[in-house]
């Protein structure tokens, strides 16, 4: 990632939100700021880089489309990322609730990226300390979107700045008021992708180490089948090429059969960990749309030791 630019993948996470809550239905996830988030020509920008992606990809099919509506819809819907977005989110914020009932005070968001979950849900926030982590050029530009947008800041919200190849989340953590006697709920949602193995595991360790037992983390991950065209699906294999184009390639996976053993060498057991079909049968079965899980993505769900 480049040091002084506003994650891309954040903005089309936050464009994926918006656009679903805009115009799918029935909705997974329902992030009723994302489309605020991102200044109407950064939305633009977007369209037309998704256009431009799939007049390279499919020509004729592009022409074929009634109108760029139409060739949106298609785009968001039949591509691998914005249903890996809505479900991860949805499956992450259901389990925070959950946790919050069972007695979580902490929220610690890693990679919030351009996360509304401080302004949307103030039913949870009441109950809460969150922490926002996130690499530091996009937490600024977040920042002062918030500012240009009038938002007003929960009293319980703070920012960590933080570059997981170069800090460790020990050490950003020990920058804030965190608590590390307090029961918290950690999410990780689309970032471990974009990180190194060892990386990861710090992160993890750190994690394990510096929570109180019970404590709970979600985060998403690829199968290493991700990054073997051989055996990579289609629609992953051009996610992959595009994050690549835009300077954030994805590099990390986990293999689905040794995840259980090596997260709990690092100190957590598995509660669940949701596979592609999962995932499709939880949030995608029966639609009439084109969503439909992405083949190569899992939900973990782990509980500190
Ligand atoms: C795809 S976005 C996901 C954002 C958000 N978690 C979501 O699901 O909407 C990836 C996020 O990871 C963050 N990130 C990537 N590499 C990072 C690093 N080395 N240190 C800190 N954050 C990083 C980016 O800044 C970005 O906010």
């Amino acid at each position: 990632m480049e040091d002084d630019q506003v994650s891309r993948t954040a903005q089309m996470t936050a464009y994926s939100r918006g656009y679903h809550y805009d115009n799918d239905n029935p909705r997974i996830f329902d992030d009723c700021l994302a489309n605020h988030i991102l200044t109407k020509e950064e939305r633009a920008s977007i369209e037309e880089q998704m256009m431009a992606a799939l007049r390279t990809i499919n020509p004729a099919g592009a022409a074929a489309f009634p109108d760029q509506a139409a060739a949106l819809r298609w785009m968001m819907q039949a591509g691998a990322a914005a249903p890996i977005v809505l479900a991860r989110a949805r499956y992450a914020e259901d389990l925070l609730e959950t946790a919050v009932m069972e007695g979580a005070g902490q929220y610690v968001i890693l990679g919030a990226g351009l996360d509304t979950f401080s302004f949307r849900r103030p039913d949870l926030v009441r109950n809460l300390t969150v922490f926002e982590l996130d690499h530091p050029a996009t937490q600024n530009y977040k920042r002062n979107r918030i500012q240009e947008l009038g938002w007003e800041q929960p009293s319980c919200l703070s920012y960590i700045p933080v570059d997981f190849t170069q800090d460790s989340l020990a050490t950003a953590l020990k920058r804030s008021n965190y608590d590390p006697r307090i029961p918290t709920f950690f999410s990780w949602l689309g970032v471990t992708y974009y990180l190194s193995r060892n990386e990861v595991h710090v992160t993890l360790q750190d994690i394990a180490r510096n929570s109180p037992a019970g404590s709970s983390l979600v985060f998403d991950y690829l199968d290493t089948d991700a990054y073997i065209p051989e055996k990579a699906a289609p629609r992953v294999i051009r996610m992959l090429s595009s994050v690549r184009e835009i300077g954030e390639p994805m590099q990390s996976g986990f293999d689905p059969r040794t995840i259980v053993e090596e997260l709990k060498e690092l100190g957590f057991c598995f509660q669940e960990d949701l596979s592609p079909w999962d995932i499709h049968s939880h949030y995608f079965l029966g639609r009439t749309d084109h969503y439909r899980a992405c083949e190569h993505t899992h939900f973990a769900y782990v509980v500190v030791g």
